[in-house]
């Protein structure tokens, strides 16, 4: 027995070291399972920039369609775009050989990757993508350093760098950041204004290099995650239901319990 709870902790610690890693700070997020918008707008957004390349192949369309509330038209004619029926798995073409030679690493499959990556590493990672020209493709990540992956959200998020790693003769306004000490924001004691220092190793975007705004951008990833977060784990949404159900059932039950206990105990007092 001491020697299956010993394989046991050692079987989690590369797990628990695996979800800490990378060390980069991430943005939390708020993931609402219950907000059908954002699970749509999140399936939208994943059929047309990510299924290119990574699957999520133990979903089928027919349960995500049904789980997000999209009728079985609309789901064919704008998400499910190969041949695939409706009772498919969410599958993809690219061969992981052929994806291998292409971006030097095969694109997992995201089916469960908000399990093994969780909600914050990915909502952090798909908004920092830097321009770095001595990378394939042109972009580096700062949670993910020299990832294989390009930016395809690019388009949308614009042109985001690191000024301080830009090549020399180019030149991008730094971030200002609020000065912090001992944890605490500071503020300028006359005037009450933030107390701010340029900070050229955060990343900025572009002004008008992208189509949508920072906060739009921001608000597409978070619905992405919410889809990826639900495709996880479909049935959070049905167990915490009926876990209701339950704890309705034993407060109910427990009246009954109690009220035939107190019947039998009466007399042998
Ligand atoms: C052009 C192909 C391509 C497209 C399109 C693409 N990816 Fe990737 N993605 C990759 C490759 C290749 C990797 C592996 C990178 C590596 O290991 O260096 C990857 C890795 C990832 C990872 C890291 C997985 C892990 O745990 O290691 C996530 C998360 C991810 N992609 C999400 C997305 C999302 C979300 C989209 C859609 C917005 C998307 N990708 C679109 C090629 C792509």
């Amino acid at each position: 027995m001491k020697k299956q709870i010993a394989a046991l902790i050692l079987a989690l610690v590369p797990a628990f070291g695996f979800a800490a890693g990378g060390g980069a700070h991430l943005d939390e997020i708020d993931v609402d399972l219950t907000d059908k918008a954002a699970l749509q707008d999140g399936l939208k957004t994943f059929a047309n920039y990510c299924m290119g390349c990574h699957g999520a192949q133990y979903q089928r369309y027919e349960r995500v369609a049904r789980d997000l509330g999209i009728p079985e038209e609309i789901m064919m004619d704008n998400i499910v775009f190969s041949d695939a029926k409706i009772g498919d798995h969410m599958k993809i073409g690219m061969k992981p050989e052929d994806a291998k030679t292409w971006f030097g690493a095969a694109p997992p499959d995201l089916t469960l990757v908000a399990r093994v990556r969780g909600n914050d590493w990915l909502y952090t990672y798909l908004r920092s993508f830097y321009e770095d020209p001595t990378r394939p493709y042109g972009v580096n990540n700062t949670v993910f350093p020299n990832v294989g992956m390009p930016h395809v959200l690019a388009p949308l998020q614009g042109r985001q760098v690191m000024p301080s790693k830009l090549p020399e003769g180019e030149s991008v306004a730094c971030k200002q950041v609020q000065v912090v000490e001992d944890g605490r924001k500071q503020f300028d004691p006359l005037t009450g204004t933030p107390v701010t220092h340029e900070d050229c190793s955060q990343l900025t975007v572009e002004e008008g290099t992208g189509t949508l705004s920072e906060a739009e951008y921001d608000q597409l990833v978070h619905n992405l995650v919410t889809f990826l977060a639900y495709s996880a784990n479909p049935v959070k949404l049905e167990s915490q239901r009926i876990g209701t159900y339950v704890l309705l059932f034993l407060a109910f039950f427990f009246v009954f319990a109690y009220l035939l206990k107190r019947e039998y105990w009466k007399d042998v007092h």
